[in-house]
């Protein structure tokens, strides 16, 4: 039994999954004229209270697309250090929308409203980039499956309405952090210019994300998806996952919570791990300490017993639980850590 544990994203197709693709119906999609396409991006508008949605082959393209829509070439976007949109989508930051980061500081990828107030660039000081947008993540890969205090996101809100910039959520995992903190797309639709969303990562899907926003933002957004290569002709077939998955894979996101929490728990008690981040979704970080074992040996060791986990840089390693991580890969898993 192999036990892949590096992401959320290595899920395959279930079998009703599959099934709802093979009898999708479909049609052009460059043309919107997949019916399956336009059922999925009117569904997840909805669900958000938004006017439109569009679907998109990644949450890279999804995100670089609601950050192409909210600049101009030389203006400067706020983010965390640990911003998925900074660190791993390839600088298409700037080599799209020709922006640069000013990254703050936050806590485990999460900002506070008045350090972003502090980090906007005075409009009329003419030497500095200015300041036309924030993007938050929730929850935050980097660091670790954290959920943001949606009271927070409100207050940063009002800084981007008090100083006309524009708000954009890398929600990629936005379904984990609703599910746990038992919130809704429409209080999340109220406060964000766009929002990105994943469908294939804890939702189980082969491919797709979606964007939201106004028909004014999603007209444009049409253009940015075609320019950056991201137009798909009989999507539907892939459509169709993602509407299997929102009405099936949603809830059962907190069976992946409880397992990582589980897993958390386990490795608390060994002797050779400094340190376990604070559990909340499906992503555990942790480190070993390095006197006794490095990062390294460790990773290796769970890969001799056909465990897969991933390193995260500086000493940090990631275990994510998922939709095919089942209850019989759980108890094995544990064993083995119990045992190593
Ligand atoms: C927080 C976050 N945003 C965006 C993405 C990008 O998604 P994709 O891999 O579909 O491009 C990821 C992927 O891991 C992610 O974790």
């Amino acid at each position: 039994m192999h036990i892949n544990l590096i992401s959320d994203t290595v899920t395959k197709p279930t079998k009703g999954m599959l099934d709802a693709m093979m009898s999708a119906q479909v049609g052009d999609d460059v043309f919107k004229a997949d019916p399956t396409v336009n059922v999925l991006e009117e569904k997840v508008a909805k669900m958000f209270g938004k006017e439109a949605a569009l679907f998109f082959p990644s949450g890279t393209m999804a995100n670089q697309t609601g950050i192409k829509l909210h600049t101009h070439p030389g203006n400067q976007l706020i983010c965390d250090k640990y911003a998925h949109v900074y660190n791993y989508e390839g600088g298409g930051v700037s080599f799209n929308s020709g922006v640069s980061c000013k990254l703050i500081d936050g806590h485990r990828g999460m900002i506070t409203a008045r350090q972003v107030e502090a980090a906007i660039n005075p409009p009329d000081f003419y030497h500095s980039p200015l300041t036309s947008l924030v993007c938050v993540e929730n929850t935050t890969n980097k660091g670790g499956g954290a959920c943001w205090d949606i009271e927070e996101l409100k207050k940063i809100k009002k800084v981007c309405l008090h100083h006309n910039l524009a708000y954009h959520l890398d929600g990629a995992r936005l379904w984990n952090a609703m599910v746990q903190k038992s919130e809704t797309p429409l209080a999340y639709g109220k406060l964000f210019d766009t929002i990105s969303v994943c469908l294939s990562k804890g939702l189980g899907c082969p491919v797709g994300s979606v964007l939201v926003g106004s028909k004014e933002l999603m007209n444009k957004a049409l253009r940015v998806r075609k320019i950056f290569g991201g137009g798909m002709r009989q999507a539907g077939f892939l459509a169709a996952a993602g509407i299997y998955a929102l009405d099936n894979h949603v809830e059962r996101l907190v069976d992946d919570h409880k397992k990582a929490k589980e897993i958390g728990e386990v490795l608390l008690n060994l002797p050779y791990i400094k340190t376990v981040e604070p559990i909340e979704t499906n992503i555990i970080i942790f480190e070993i300490d390095e006197s006794v074992m490095t990062g390294e040996v460790f990773v290796d060791t769970l890969k001799e017993n056909n465990v897969q986990i991933i390193g995260m840089g500086q000493g940090k390693l990631r275990i994510v639980t998922h939709l095919d991580y089942t209850n019989l890969m759980h108890e094995k898993f544990l064993n083995i850590l119990k045992t190593l």
